[in-house]
């Protein structure tokens, strides 16, 4: 270790860079990424809104906020048990799992499951060509599992806005992330799969129940936390369900309980109610994607895109000679190649000062300053995205409060995906926002994984589903022919 006197000098001088910068044409950019909590209270008063609209009966057809009733009432209560399939579509992999449920859902659960790839090319090709792979990763995964003669049941994870008109009828609002499939648009999902299925006839499925994510992460919470009434996701993309008065959601029949409505607030801002805080990155980023226009909010926000935005802001640093003695790189040039796993690096290498190997490996020549200037905007922009969580999850704790007529809301949110869990700093920014936007609130966070690893985020991905399916089929009698529990 160097000598304490070296590292205060070290210290010293990262600080009296820091003060250089902060006077500098740099911050002048990063200011641009900066939101004050009245902003932050902006935006989560113009959600909240929003919500309203997406819930509304004559209003929801135009909202930018979708707002889905996704038809579950209540949240699970554990005693199902059985045997199934579950299929998961919509973030970093594809995944077939068998699940068979013995006993106390908490403790016994058995399964096996495989990871399938999907390449970009399929990601933007037909439908067809989509849910035949699917279903041939699923025969395949049959046939290793020894279970092709058997007609189980499925859940199915499908984590994209889907107007849900049964539990097994699911029209594909529109592709969100990286997904842009012909014909699948305005069509009903399991229908697709069944054809596929049928196509290959080499095995069959039984009844099928359709999940969005942060559905699925709400219930599997829900087992280990009877308050857990939010589900939330921040990886490649960003959305939130939670339980809503059925009263609020005039879209559905019937006054009594709560039914979990999926956000979908990925889609704020879609009539352009952000562009005041949205940047000149935000719109190149948008510009180029695959879906113009469209969830405005998750491009600020999720792990698809927040590497980009990055990348942007260091090319713009460097064209304007404040990065890199103003020398790009035909890499830092070429769109994505600022992964957003480098945000989460960079920002944890606080202990390394001046060592940046992301910055050599993206063929860059920079010195300790440049190094330093890259953190600053990897912080700035990772801050913002968890800033403008916390500011759309305050929305929905503060109008449940409202709703309920409470003077304090208690209660917990399920959450996954890869940025809430892989960022170094960004839950507790997050937290810590949200105690600032929804002071009248106790929120707890519960990670949907108890553990780091596969096998762990294995076993988060079954209970995911499985619960969910379970809850389902509860349902419609299939497993314990006992009354409906969702
Ligand atoms: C996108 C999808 C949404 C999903 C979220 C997180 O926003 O539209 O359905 O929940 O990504 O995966």
């Amino acid at each position: 270790a160097p000598p304490a006197s070296s590292q205060l000098s070290g210290s010293l001088h990262v600080a009296s860079v820091t003060l250089a910068l902060l006077a500098s044409p740099v911050q002048a950019y990063l200011d641009l990424f900066c939101l004050s909590q009245e902003k932050l209270r902006q935006v989560s008063g113009q959600l909240k809104k929003d919500m309203v609209r997406g819930l509304g009966k004559h209003t929801h057809h135009k909202a930018p906020v979708k707002m889905l009733p996704s038809f579950v009432r209540a949240t699970p209560d554990g005693t199902e048990k059985g045997d199934f399939l579950a299929l998961d579509l919509g973030g970093t992999n594809f995944r077939v799992l068998h699940v068979r449920v013995v006993e106390d859902l908490q403790k016994v659960l058995k399964m096996d499951s495989q990871i399938c790839a999907i390449p970009k090319e399929m990601m933007l090709g037909t439908g067809q060509q989509l849910f035949d792979h699917i279903a041939k990763c699923l025969s395949d995964f049959l046939v290793s599992q020894d279970l092709k003669g058997q007609t189980l049941p499925l859940g199915f994870t499908f984590s994209f806005p889907c107007e849900q008109k049964e539990i097994d009828k699911s029209i594909l609002i529109r592709w969100t992330k990286g997904f842009n499939c012909s014909g699948v648009e305005g069509e009903d999902v399991v229908k697709l799969l069944k054809e596929a299925i049928h196509r290959r006839g080499d095995f069959d499925i039984g009844s099928v129940a359709m999940v969005n994510d942060t559905v699925g992460t709400m219930m599997s919470c829900g087992y280990r936390d009877q308050s857990c009434e939010i589900g939330m996701i921040i990886g490649t993309g960003t959305n939130a369900c939670y339980m809503e008065e059925m009263k609020n959601v005039k879209r559905v029949e019937g006054e009594d309980g709560r039914m979990c409505i999926n956000t979908e607030w990925g889609g704020f801002g879609d009539d352009g109610s952000l562009r005041g805080i949205q940047t000149e990155f935000d719109l190149e980023v948008d510009k180029t994607s695959i879906n113009p226009g469209v969830h405005t909010f998750e491009k600020m926000i999720s792990g698809m895109y927040l590497g980009e935005i990055v990348r942007l802001l260091l090319l713009k640093l460097t064209e304007d000679k404040l990065l890199f003695e103003g020398q790009t790189s035909e890499t830092l040039r070429t769109p994505e190649s600022f992964l957003t796993k480098f945000i989460s690096e960079v920002e944890d290498e606080l202990s390394e000062e001046g060592k940046q190997p992301i910055l050599s490996q993206l063929n860059l020549k920079w010195n300790e300053v440049d190094a330093h200037v890259v953190r600053l905007v990897c912080d700035t922009v990772s801050s913002r995205s968890a800033r403008l969580c916390a500011a759309a999850l305050a929305a929905i704790a503060n109008h449940m409060r409202v709703s309920r007529k409470l003077d304090r809301l208690k209660t917990t949110v399920g959450v996954d995906g890869t940025v809430y869990r892989k960022h170094p700093n960004f839950s507790e920014e997050l937290q810590e926002t949200v105690r600032l936007l929804a002071p009248k609130c106790d929120i707890t966070f519960l990670v949907s994984e108890d553990g780091s690893g596969k096998g762990a985020a294995m076993v988060t991905a079954v209970a995911h589903v499985c619960v969910l399916m379970l809850t389902f089929l509860g349902w419609w009698g299939h497993t314990t022919g006992s009354p409906p529990t969702v």
